[in-house]
């Protein structure tokens, strides 16, 4: 007899149902079908197949050059790979912000070519006519506001955004916005805690914050940056939870140097 485990797939309204009982959401970038699926087999939530490709993947200095056929083609990895976790896929800069129309075509694209769950889009009121149509054609929209990487251009800076009233009521508002449009959740980036934790208090969809505090209602990092891959990127924000750098570092070092010796192959290691 065969014992057959089913494994219960993430949906919106898992995630709803989370934020109702106060079960924080785990979430973390993934862009290629093996780290997704160590990912997603230790648990994970989400997965946002992020256009922070773009910088740890490619090593861009921004987010703006990524292409949607090369998030198309990380997404395609991660969606093999991934069982249970609720996978969202970044539309990248400029598939989205040209119209409502192509915004769509854009969201469908992702849908249709990855199999991903839902996607994700920087802004608030700005893009609304965009979200109303993807939200129409039954995709999930998850928003992102606070420091939006795709505007860098804009802000000139990576620090922290909202501090000042104005852009923290503009903030508070566009929030309300995406809530009420129907998007089922919404990264909050650099923000001041106290501002994450009003906006999550007041919406009642989930809120996901990276370097917005403990008052949301789940997290995320950059996968590379929690593993401690770059050395070199240390946000406040960031907790680092392997140093893999140095792991990796010292696997290479030996590799070579066996090849170099003769060490490896070994007489067990060959045929
Ligand atoms: O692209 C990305 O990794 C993101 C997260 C930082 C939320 O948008």
């Amino acid at each position: 007899m065969s014992v057959h485990t089913e494994i219960k797939r993430i949906t919106t309204s898992t995630l709803k149902s989370f934020k109702e009982k106060g079960i924080k959401i785990s979430c973390l970038t993934a862009y290629d079908y093996s780290m997704a699926s160590i990912v997603d087999t230790a648990g994970i939530d989400l997965i946002l197949v992020g256009d922070s490709a773009s910088n740890v993947m490619a090593g861009h200095e921004t987010t703006l050059p990524i292409t949607l056929d090369q998030i198309i083609y990380h997404a395609q990895g991660v969606v093999r790979a991934v069982k249970r976790a609720f996978v969202v896929v970044d539309l990248p800069f400029g598939s989205y912000q040209g119209n409502s129309e192509e915004a769509l075509r854009s969201a469908i694209r992702i849908m249709k070519e990855t199999g991903g769950h839902a996607v994700k889009m920087e802004g608030g009121k700005e893009i609304e006519e965009s979200i109303v149509r993807i939200l129409s054609a039954g995709i999930p929209v998850m928003g992102h506001l606070g420091l939006t990487p795709q505007s860098i251009y804009k802000f000139g800076t990576y620090t922290v955004r909202a501090k000042e009233e104005e852009e923290a009521d503009l903030l508070k508002s566009n929030a309300r916005l995406l809530a009420d449009l129907g998007c089922f959740g919404v990264v909050l980036e650099k923000i001041p805690n106290k501002l994450a934790s009003e906006v999550t208090a007041s919406i009642d969809i989930p809120t996901i914050g990276i370097g917005a505090g403990a008052g949301c209602d789940g997290q995320i990092l950059v996968i590379h940056d929690m593993l401690g891959i770059n050395k070199d990127f240390s946000p406040r924000f960031l907790r680092r939870y392997a140093d893999l750098h140095s792991v990796m570092s010292e696997a290479f070092t030996n590799y070579i140097a066996d090849v170099k010796s003769g060490d490896f192959p070994s007489e067990k290691e060959s045929y």
